[in-house]
């Protein structure tokens, strides 16, 4: 196949996360053979709506309700696989099947129950200071990676029995570093037991899923199918480039993208940064552009911000390009996607943060301290809104001008070109450039 974007392209979030990534992807689906995860886990929470029904992918590519598309769990990931199945048979009720379209790297990570026991135990003893994670055991899963004792989903077909003594050492090595090792060995001889079996079960039904994907990719490729790399989270949540420690464990952009599918930097053509037409955040951490009055309130109410994976509410505020041009430069993001324009509809005055303050003078650089970051006087400019429905738009020109006026600002002080712009929630709104 051909696409306009090269034979891959990646597409990342440019701000803390549900900038309404996976709705570009369901869009772009179509074009491309191949759509793949490369990191997170189902912290992630990527929705479509097709013709008035919704769907949420946490850990399936948000490509395959395009029947034939290719789906891939890259390297990247972290994986519990209960969440997994149950995702599996969630899109099959809805009439699509990912059976035998879908792939786990071998290289991947598992989650299993110990790693979301223990992301709840750090949290609750965080007390003020915690992340606000989704619970998922995210944090957990990727410490057991960088400390060289994870378990990946490679173990569970290579060999079981060796998967199962590692399973027992973890499970014990973490039981007794966090309390909850069971009080009666019993017991916990049982819940081990029941567990493995549980694996067992998954380690048939994964035989043929479970492969090299980097592989996969460069065989595939070689026959000229074309890639898609999805980005979960984003760039302000990355564990290098955003506000740690306010951040999710992975690396979130491009970076992220090639490390986490073994995609070569250098393969990569295409980068669409998605940027949503205000800014909003879950969980902790500093967030200049933040509205806590009745413009946050108003926000979060249209644009419908509750979370896609815990129903938490977001926070809420205006655009921030300080966050925008940051992502910019950390991702060579090539073209925006700037989504929900229409939830701005209706706001007489509209701000756009185009830098920030920090003791009275002009921040140059995006400051790595959450301290400063906390602190810093954000630097606004007021536009005029628009109040016409714009859901119905689909060419830039049928936008009110006011609305091209904020997308060409955006433009102007990203130096980047905007080439979509999501104008409602189903896969039809899109001003596609
Ligand atoms: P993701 O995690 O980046 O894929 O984003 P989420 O799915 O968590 O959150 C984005 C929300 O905005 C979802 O409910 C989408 O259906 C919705 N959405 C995406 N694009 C648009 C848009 O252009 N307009 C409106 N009104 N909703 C949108
Ligand atoms: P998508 O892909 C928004 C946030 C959590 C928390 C921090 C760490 O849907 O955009 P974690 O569970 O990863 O250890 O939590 O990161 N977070 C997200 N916020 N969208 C996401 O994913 C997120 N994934 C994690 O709220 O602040
Ligand atoms: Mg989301």
């Amino acid at each position: 196949m051909l696409s306009s974007l090269g034979n891959i392209c990646v597409i990342i979030g440019a701000q803390w996360g549900d900038e309404g990534k996976g709705k570009l992807v369901d869009i772009l689906s179509e074009e491309f053979d191949i759509i793949a995860r490369s990191a997170g886990g189902a912290n992630a929470g990527h929705t479509i709506y097709v013709e008035g029904r919704k769907f949420v992918f946490h850990l399936i590519p948000s490509g395959l309700l395009h029947k034939g598309k290719v789906g891939i769990i890259g390297n990247g990931c972290v994986v519990h696989l209960p969440t997994l199945f149950q995702e599996i048979e969630d899109l099959k009720s809805y009439g699509v099947s990912p059976d035998g379209r879908l792939f786990l790297s071998d290289r991947a990570h598992l989650i299993f129950e110990y790693h979301i026991k223990i992301d709840c135990i750090q949290e609750e003893r965080k007390g003020k200071q915690s992340v606000g994670t989704t619970k998922r055991g995210i944090g957990p899963a990727y410490t057991d990676k960088a400390s060289r004792i994870g378990i990946r989903a490679g173990d569970l077909v290579s060999g079981f029995e060796a998967f199962s003594e590692k399973f027992r050492t973890n499970i014990t090595r973490h039981g007794e570093m966090y309390g909850f090792l069971e009080e009666n060995p019993q017991e916990f001889e049982e819940y081990i037991a029941k567990q493995l079996e549980e694996y067992r079960g998954y380690s048939e039904k994964l035989k043929n899923m479970i492969i090299d994907t980097t592989e996969y990719i460069r065989d595939t490729r070689r026959k000229g199918k074309i890639i898609l790399v999805e980005g979960a989270q984003g760039t302000h949540l990355d564990i290098d480039f955003g506000t740690y420690p306010f951040v999710t464990s992975s690396n979130t952009t491009v970076a992220g993208a090639c490390s986490g599918t073994g995609i070569a930097p250098s393969k990569v053509e295409s980068v669409i940064g998605i940027l949503k037409a205000y800014t909003t955040r879950v969980g902790s951490g500093p967030f200049p552009s933040e509205d806590t009055g009745e413009d946050g309130e108003k926000l979060r109410k249209i644009g419908g911000e509750y979370g896609a994976t815990t129903g938490r509410p977001r926070r809420c505020g205006w655009l921030d390009i300080a966050v925008a041009n940051y992502s910019a430069l950390v991702n060579g993001v090539d073209y925006w996607n700037v989504t929900k324009l229409d939830v701005l509809s209706d706001f007489p005055t509209l701000k756009i943060i185009t830098g920030y303050k920090y003791k009275g003078k002009n921040l140059k650089s995006f400051p790595a301290s959450i301290d400063v970051l906390s602190k810093v006087e954000p630097e606004i400019l007021e536009m005029s809104g628009w109040q016409e429905d714009i859901s119905k738009c689909r060419k830039f020109e049928d936008l009110p001008k006011n609305a091209q006026k904020y997308i060409k600002k955006i433009e102007e002080l990203t130096n980047t070109p905007v080439k979509y712009i999501g104008v409602g929630m189903n896969r039809d709104a899109m001003i596609m450039g």
